[in-house]
């Protein structure tokens, strides 16, 4: 064999080339994990190893170093919510700045799955209900990645909408569906060049196989490969695969995590025994080449990290995506004179929600809370904070809150129950990692003094096999042994646990002891997961909600920060209300009464109910805001940055008005019976009324628009629209075109989304933008002809600031070849 320490090409045919010259057994390593993160290097062709981290709000790094952090941006709604490409297009450079700085050559990042349902649980991490809107962002911020030389991940192929039997439900869509829905920003993505998709944990029945998408070989050989034209590598979810053979010739080319795994075992004994071909594996091991090559792994040195201010950036684009849901005509807040006092009320405002659960997790240094950025903006102001009621089910870590148990320790045991070793701890943090190799079992002791007077709530949150006694009582049992399961459904990072009251009148120690099963979760190594949490004795809600509306009375401004929290939205689950945990309904409804000038932020990924939503003045959808949040915040408030958001995604106002209002499978099996009508298309389809419509967002000036001539070319339709700024402030339009079908026949939404444009406009002042609505964005999916037909006669543009806010109609016929 020659040895080279360059791929003779960068195309896919010549890193083939490259690849046929390794012997099968190295051709096959490379194509599972070397870690959790990591490839193996090929010194023998002058490649270092390719490492990955998720995204898609920051890039984690590989967890190699103690205490690395990393910035922490707001979350893909919110970004999608500022329609603005440049922004993503920066967003996305950041990942690629953050991935050099923490050594990492492939952001798992950024997720185009659709917001089919509001209760989906990553819902937060996708971009929107519409394709075309994901699409844009989605491509926009691949750029941004990949023009640093980074590769994207674009996650995850496809049809993986909601958490439900995440890893064994099965996806029914249609073939039209998934063209025009579902693959659309993919297929966008491919046509753009990305480096890398991840195959989905699900299934998809498209009419032609159902098969795990690890295995699915026509939509991920016959379409993405073939008839898209994808280049990359298709890398599998991490633990999604489970058949050697099937996912060798099912199209997928990486098996993550590793080491391990069905193809460290099972594909060389394929291809040996005839069942999948060693071409296939050069095809493979080309892709994965190619990758290497684009990142760089097969240069000399490393590429230079860059230096921008992303904290700067994370603020800015926290701001930019706040979404004015309501404001007043006259003396809206950031027209107001600066708060001498502020009353700054609600769980999330103590304790904001910066990110969501699950694996987008990410470290930031700092997060900048709701007190500290209004302080840092009024510095003169005096800010009376007030929760207003619990509502968060879980008590807060024994250390975060400030006390440190005694008498911590460890005795670890094996599968026979005998002692294999005793450790004592110095701190707890909830997660044991350093696991002796002989132990299955341990038991984790703590004494922990309580002093105030009053009912103390203790317990261990944990999952798996377990018995936890606090203070001689038997709090909690579990006999189910869990794995890897516990990751992937992310119960092991929201652990529940029964909690045990303890009522105090002299200071007293408790004792807690524990014992739990050693969680063997695969690539993600072995773990014991033994929360410990205390809640001291407190306020009523109901005196809490009482405090709050008397601080609200007595400021001159009085902010009320509601939302979610790492208990309701996360990856593993769907979510089973829409409401908002807790009392904070009432907390809203209650400072309204009292002081209806509150402003009002709501901190969460996805729709919630606001049933006071109209008793409000001035509401804001700030997002999960990232590490910045209390900057931004503040930003906005004080009239710095407008608050120009639009909803990626449509409010409801009743529970029982939603299309889609879960996603539970029936017989391993979700049916998207919706067909193309997803989103607001359902919504247009029923006539029911949101409390604020797809694409709604007021910003903080007020508009005119005309809507001017409009030009069609091969391209598609070019629509010229006039706004004019008749408020008192600059501020960003976003024109919102959507088109309509002539006729009735192929089933079309009511209405879609066909193109927007954004223009910044002082006040008095207008401005012309074009909005392109491509010719892609008119077709169908023909299922008979397997093509994308152009079905001609008369379209209907209706321009304006959302879908239900139309300002002007326009009719453009069209001829299928134009
Ligand atoms: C998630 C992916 C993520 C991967 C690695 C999976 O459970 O579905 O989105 O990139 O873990 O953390």
């Amino acid at each position: 064999m020659t040895t080279t320490s360059e791929p003779t090409s960068t195309t896919l045919e010549g890193c083939r080339a490259l690849a046929e010259r390794l012997p099968l057994e190295r051709k096959v390593e490379l194509l599972t994990g070397a870690t959790m993160w990591r490839l193996i290097a090929l010194p023998e062709l002058g490649m270092r190893s390719v490492t990955f981290s998720d995204g898609p709000v920051g890039v984690r790094g590989l967890g190699e170093t103690e205490g690395e952090t990393s910035i922490l941006l707001p979350t893909p709604s919110g970004i999608a919510a500022a329609w603005d490409l440049d922004l993503a297009r920066e967003v996305g450079a950041a990942f690629a700045q953050e991935a050099r700085s923490h050594g990492v050559d492939v952001v798992l990042a950024p997720q185009v799955n659709i917001q089919r349902t509001p209760v989906g649980g990553r819902h937060f991490e996708c971009f929107s209900e519409d394709p075309a809107l994901t699409a844009r962002i989605g491509v926009a911020l691949v750029s941004g990645i990949q023009d640093a030389g980074v590769a994207a991940c674009m996650k995850h192929y496809v049809a993986n909408d909601s958490e439900t039997e995440r890893t064994s439900m099965v996806s029914r869509v249609d073939a039209r569906t998934l063209r025009e829905v579902y693959l659309a920003p993919f297929a966008a993505a491919v046509e753009a060049g990305v480096w890398s998709l991840m195959a989905a944990y699900n299934g998809v029945d498209d009419g032609v196989e159902v098969a795990p998408m690890t295995e699915h070989r026509h939509l991920n050989v016959d379409i993405l490969k073939h008839d898209l034209g994808f280049d990359g590598v298709l890398v599998s979810d991490w633990e999604a695969t489970r058949n050697a053979a099937e996912a060798a010739a099912g199209g997928l080319d990486l098996v993550m995590p590793g080491p391990g795994g069905p193809w460290a075992e099972g594909l060389l004994t394929a291809v040996r025994d005839g069942r999948v071909r060693e071409g296939e594996i050069d095809d493979k091991v080309a892709r994965v080449l190619l990758l290497a090559h684009r990142v760089g792994a097969f240069e000399a040195t490393p590429r230079p990290v860059l230096e921008r201010d992303l904290a700067a950036l994370a603020r800015r684009a926290a701001a930019r995506g706040t979404v004015v849901l309501r404001a007043p005509d006259d003396g809206a807040v950031w027209d107001r004179p600066a708060p001498r006092t502020i009353a700054l009320l609600g769980a999330n405002a103590e304790r904001p929600h910066v990110l969501g659960g699950g694996s987008s997790t990410v470290h930031p240094a700092h997060v900048v809370t709701p007190h500290e950025g209004l302080a840092a903006r009024w510095p003169d102001a005096t800010i009376v904070s007030e929760r207003g009621g619990d509502p968060r089910v879980f008590a807060p870590r024994l250390d975060i809150a400030g006390r440190v148990p005694a008498g911590l320790g460890v005795t670890w045991l094996d599968s026979a129950g005998a002692v294999v070793c005793e450790d004592a701890l110095e701190a707890h943090d909830g997660w044991l990692r350093d696991i002796p190799a002989a132990a299955t079992d341990v038991i984790l002791t703590a004494e922990v003094t309580l002093d105030e007077p009053g009912i103390h709530r203790l317990s261990v949150g944990t999952v798996g096999i377990h018995r936890t006694k606090i203070d001689g009582v038997v709090a909690s049992e579990g006999e189910r042994r869990v794995g890897v399961d516990c990751v992937l459904d992310s119960s092991v990072n929201t652990p529940h646990g029964l909690p045990v009251d303890v009522e105090v009148v002299e200071p007293k120690t408790v004792r807690l002891t524990s014992r739990h099963q050693v969680i063997d979760a695969a690539g993600y190594g072995r773990m014991v997961r033994a929360e410990l949490r205390h809640a001291l004795p407190r306020r009523s809600d109901e005196q809490e909600m009482a405090d709050a509306v008397a601080a609200a009375r007595a400021a001159d401004l009085a902010v009320v920060v509601v939302g979610t929290n790492e208990e309701c939205e996360s990856e593993g689950w769907d979510r089973a209300t829409l409401s908002l945990p807790g009392c904070q309904d009432e907390l809203v409804s209650r400072v309204l009464a009292e002081v209806p000038d509150a402003v009002i932020i709501v901190n969460a990924g996805a729709p919630m109910l606001l049933p006071w939503l109209d008793q409000a003045r001035t509401v804001l959808w700030a997002w999960f805001p990232g590490q910045e949040a209390g900057h931004a915040l503040a930003d906005v408030l004080a009239g710095r940055i407008e608050a120009s958001g639009r909803l990626p995604w449509t409010l409801p106002a009743h529970e029982e008005d939603v299309p889609v209002p879960h996603a539970v499978p029936v017989a391993g099996v979700v049916d998207y019976a919706e067909g193309v009508h997803v989103g607001y298309r359902a919504w247009e389809r029923s006539g029911a009324t949101a409390a604020a419509p797809f694409g709604h967002g007021l910003g903080w000036t007020r508009w005119e628009h005309a809507v001017g001539a409009a030009g069609v070319s091969v391209e598609g339709i070019d629509v010229d629209v006039t706004v004019r700024n008749v408020g008192t402030r600059a501020g960003r339009e976003v024109v919102q075109v959507y088109v309509e079908a002539p006729g009735d026949e192929h089933d079309r939404p009511v209405r879609w989304l066909g193109g927007f444009a954004a223009v910044t406009v002082s006040p008095g002042e207008e401005a012309s933008v074009t909005v392109r609505i491509p010719r892609r964005a008119l077709e169908i999916w023909d299922v008979r002809q397997d093509a994308w037909v152009l079905p001609e006669g008369v379209y209907r543009l209706h321009t304006g600031r959302s879908v239900r806010d139309i300002r002007g109609v326009i009719d453009v016929p069209v001829d299928a070849t134009p």
